[in-house]
């Protein structure tokens, strides 16, 4: 059997110490709220950190708790979420606030955070470590991209994650899994890393090698390219609820608002009610 890959013990203090006094003021980063922070996860799971700023500030003071989401209109929900992609995020998160809201207390662990629609291992731990100070590994893309990098070889999904929770400093998920985020959105980058300026260099089997290929790549928890945005489904179905958010559609001029032939519109619109995102109502399509 081959080791298990290992990290050195020295890139926790090395990490910590680059990592706390240059700690991104991000608005969530304020907040030790459970429902703040999971609206803030969910939000990233696709989208920049950029775009979110604004958007998470004005969804928390329109919805500033699971009930108050839970009792509006998924159609104002849809409306407040225009631009930032990936409605259907938005539907589930709706779901959850309604969960959450009949629970009558916001779940607490791992496991029950994944129970959550929306909801899977990533945000799940992130909402634990960064609401609950659970002392898991938050595995995201810049973290897994870190791990791959500093043990020099792709890895499999248990391995990363055994390697993200053991690295956590005892008390200290919090800071630990902000500063990681941090350093993979700004040092280790996924194209041109900045490794001469890298506190854990030393302790990195890859380096920035340009004889060996990035480990990073199609290692666990790390993405891919995004697709294509231009000409795609996302395209067209993003154009039809941008235009549902100034009012009902007829459903005749659904194939021009997504500028796709009539069987793709037909079909892409089939798919938006499936996903409770619009509704048909007398020839109309409405939102929510
Ligand atoms: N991406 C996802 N979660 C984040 C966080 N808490 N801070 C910065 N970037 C993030």
């Amino acid at each position: 059997m081959t080791p298990a890959p290992s990290i050195s013990e020295e890139v926790v203090p090395e990490l910590l110490s680059w990592g706390g006094p240059r700690l991104r003021d991000l608005p969530w980063r304020r907040t030790r709220d459970p429902w703040g922070v999971l609206v803030s996860e969910v939000m990233a799971q696709q989208t920049q950190v950029a775009r979110i700023i604004p958007r998470w500030e004005v969804f928390m003071e329109r919805f500033p708790t699971p009930e108050a989401l839970a009792s509006a209109p998924l159609a104002d929900l849809l409306r407040l979420w225009q631009g930032l992609g990936y409605p259907r995020r938005a539907r589930a998160l709706h779901d959850a606030a309604g969960r959450i809201a009949a629970a009558g207390r916001f779940p607490a662990t791992v496991e029950e955070l994944m129970d959550l629609p929306g909801v899977g291992p990533y945000t799940a731990r992130a909402v634990a470590a960064f609401a609950f100070g659970l002392d898991v590994g938050v595995l995201d893309t810049n973290v897994g991209r870190m791990l791959a990098r500093l043990v020099g070889e792709r890895l499999r999904p248990a391995a990363a994650q055994a390697l993200a929770d053991e690295l956590v400093p005892e008390g200290d998920a919090w800071i630990w899994n902000q500063v990681v985020m941090d350093f993979g959105a700004t040092v280790c980058t996924a194209r041109s890393p900045g490794c001469g300026g890298c506190p854990v260099k030393r302790q990195c089997a890859w380096a920035g090698s340009a004889e060996r290929s990035d480990p990073a790549r199609g290692s666990a928890g790390v993405s891919g390219k995004q697709a294509r945005f231009e000409g795609s489904d996302r395209q067209a179905r993003g154009r039809l609820l941008a235009a549902l958010v100034d009012g009902a559609v007829p459903v005749g001029v659904v194939p021009s608002v997504m500028q796709r032939d009539p069987a793709l519109a037909d079909r892409l619109l089939a798919d938006l009610v499936a996903e409770g995102l619009c509704r048909r109502i007398d020839g109309e399509i409405v939102l929510g």
